[in-house]
């Protein structure tokens, strides 16, 4: 075999293993940069998948909706499982090498942003952050409706009462939950064998929400054990700024309909 084998060529592995430049000789400053560049990447396979599965609900195909997102759920699981590795760091090694981060933080990812934008959480301050200073990429998600409003979408057309401000609201503004379509989920889960489709639909949903939540939750416990009570480089006062993003739900009505949610069987007559 001669010149550069089609592995290597392929996926530009060259390119690629010239990208990790630690700034200092301490050890776990490569491994934190590695991690962050995974996780950057798997961030992008994740919006792929959510994508896809938009797409497939604007086209009424709820299989290949639901395959998306359940793809979708197998790259976040790895997304989780990252954190486990920066855990191999204790609080010492971080310390040492902290300083050569300036001011990069975690907030300033764009590819972050897409994705938090594609599943529908755009509050203001993100969404002109974006728009000023972001990639293409991250501008032009926010012209688009949301997963959660082709799901919506989806669910007027199958002739649930979606109420009509949660459908004609422009994409880049943030969806604010809404007692109508927690009825809608109520009805689906109240019936589940009359609405198969739907349910189906929202427990995958969920997954990718739950999912997402587990990272966050992660990522804070980390935080706590690198950082105590420091602030972050990004300039939050740290662990209790993101106990505080820990609050937020992806898709809100699906969690809250919940506590409405009875027995269908019981009081009913033999
Ligand atoms: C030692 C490891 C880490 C520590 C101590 C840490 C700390 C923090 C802190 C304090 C924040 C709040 C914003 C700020 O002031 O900086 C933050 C935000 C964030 N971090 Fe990390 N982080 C770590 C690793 C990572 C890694 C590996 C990633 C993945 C690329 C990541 C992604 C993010 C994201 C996306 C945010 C913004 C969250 C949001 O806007 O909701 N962090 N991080």
């Amino acid at each position: 075999m001669t010149g550069v084998p089609e592995y290597v060529s392929y996926a530009r592995m060259d390119e690629l293993h010239e990208l990790q430049c630690p700034r200092s000789d301490v050890r776990g400053e490569l491994s934190f940069l590695l991690i962050s560049q995974v996780k950057e990447l798997l961030f992008r396979v994740v919006t792929d998948d959510l994508d896809s599965a938009r797409t497939a609900l604007g086209h009424d195909d709820l299989d290949g909706a639901c395959l998306a997102l359940a793809r979708a759920v197998r790259s976040q699981g790895v997304l989780v499982a990252c954190w486990e590795s920066m855990n191999g760091m204790s609080a010492d090694e971080f310390v040492a090498f902290r300083h050569v981060l300036d001011d990069a933080s975690g907030v300033q990812s764009f590819a972050y942003r897409t994705l938090e934008f594609v599943l529908g959480n755009r509050p203001g301050r993100h969404a002109r952050a974006a728009l000023r200073e972001g990639p293409e990429q991250v501008r032009a998600e926010l012209a688009k409706p949301s997963l959660y409003d082709a799901a919506l979408h989806y669910l007027d057309r199958r002739g649930f009462a979606v109420p009509v401000s949660c459908l004609r609201r422009p994409p880049n503004r943030q969806h604010e939950p809404s007692t109508g379509v927690e009825d809608v989920w109520l009805e689906i889960y109240a019936d589940p064998r009359r609405h198969r489709g739907p349910h189906r639909l929202a427990e995958c949903l969920l997954e990718v929400a739950y999912q997402f939540s587990r990272w966050r939750a992660t990522h804070l416990l980390v935080v706590e054990r690198m950082l105590g009570g420091k602030g972050g480089t990004g300039g939050t006062d740290g662990a209790s700024w993101l106990r505080e993003i820990n609050e937020h739900r992806f898709f809100p009505e699906l969690w809250t309909f919940r506590t409405r949610l009875e027995n269908p069987e019981r009081g009913r007559t033999p």
